[in-house]
């Protein structure tokens, strides 16, 4: 397998300069749904390979494809020989054989790491324990939508240092945004990835003058069984107690499913800073993008 291949395993796969090319890319295809004759994935096939239950990105990959003239096929571990234990690398080794691009959703990054090593077309991470970079090209999207660049902004996130914070914290980076996050101390002496973001026990101290405030459910999926991780989190909720600290136009986000009333209050979901459903459907748009340049890499 001499060619180089581009997989989206995480921001830190491609520089910021193509993740600002994906993100008006998708800003322009949102605006032309169904540009009519445009077919550049026509004949190709995009395999979900998906070890957890999704709405959103099994929906938005399935519809991307629709809409560029392409396939489908879902593959959950009961409907593959994945299930009863053929290896990652033979099964990515078949499966890239026959088709053109893999979105892949599982607990350990390690096995997208190795699936994507042992294939021959482009694979995306449509989720995995350790980051969620799908996300992130919608969040950063919708921002850009509402507000204009991130650069420069404050982002608080506010809940457990887990895929989705990770990913936030490679968006930092990439898009040039200061990140607070706030989750409590024990958490972030276990699970602190970086040392160069600001952590604060105490969320109001993160909230203050953000610009973008993101939370997400206190356990992830795959953890439901920890109810005292739960318990560690009750001053962790996003209300008006903490974003009355956030500047007076700030934006909440959440990438869904949320457990209203647990990390975020009523309230806060469903006022008008929250844009949580623009957020869920730019997660089409900006795939789009990315499909479309995976797919001209190759
Ligand atoms: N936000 C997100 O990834 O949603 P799904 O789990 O429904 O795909």
């Amino acid at each position: 397998m001499s060619k180089r291949i581009q997989h989206f395993l995480s921001l830190k796969d491609l520089s910021s300069d193509d993740l600002i090319k994906i993100i008006s890319r998708a800003i322009e295809l949102k605006k032309d749904k169904f540009k009519e004759g445009y077919e550049p994935l026509k004949n190709k096939t995009l395999a979900l390979v998906f070890d957890k239950s999704s709405t959103r990105t099994r929906v938005s990959f399935e519809v991307a494809m629709t809409h560029f003239g392409g396939n489908t096929l879902f593959l959950s571990p009961r409907d593959t020989q994945l299930g009863r234990g053929e290896p990652i690398e033979d099964t990515a080794k078949v499966i890239s054989s026959m088709v053109d691009l893999i979105v892949i959703r599982t607990h350990e990054h390690s096995e997208i790491e190795l699936f994507a090593k042992n294939s021959s077309v482009p694979v995306i991470n449509g989720l995995t324990e350790k980051f969620h970079p799908c996300q992130l090209l919608a969040d950063m999207m919708t921002y850009i939508e509402n507000k204009g660049s991130i650069s420069g902004k404050k982002v608080c996130w506010i809940g457990d240092i887990n895929n989705m914070c990770n990913s936030y914290i490679n968006a930092s980076k990439k898009f040039g945004f200061e990140l607070s996050v706030s989750c409590p101390k024990d958490i972030i002496e276990k699970k602190k990835p970086v040392d160069e973001i600001d952590y604060y026990e105490n969320p109001i101290d993160a909230a203050k003058k953000a610009d973008l405030i993101v939370t997400d459910v206190w356990t992830s999926m795959g953890d439901e069984n920890s109810s005292s991780h739960d318990k560690k989190f009750s001053n962790y909720q996003v209300n008006n107690s903490i974003t009355m600290h956030a500047n007076k136009d700030y934006v909440f986000m959440h990438c869904l499913p949320a457990h209203i009333g647990e990390e975020v209050s009523q309230e806060v979901f469903e006022s008008n800073h929250s844009v949580v459903w623009q957020e869920a459907e730019n997660r089409l748009h900006a795939q789009k993008a990315l499909i479309e340049f995976l797919m001209k890499k190759e």
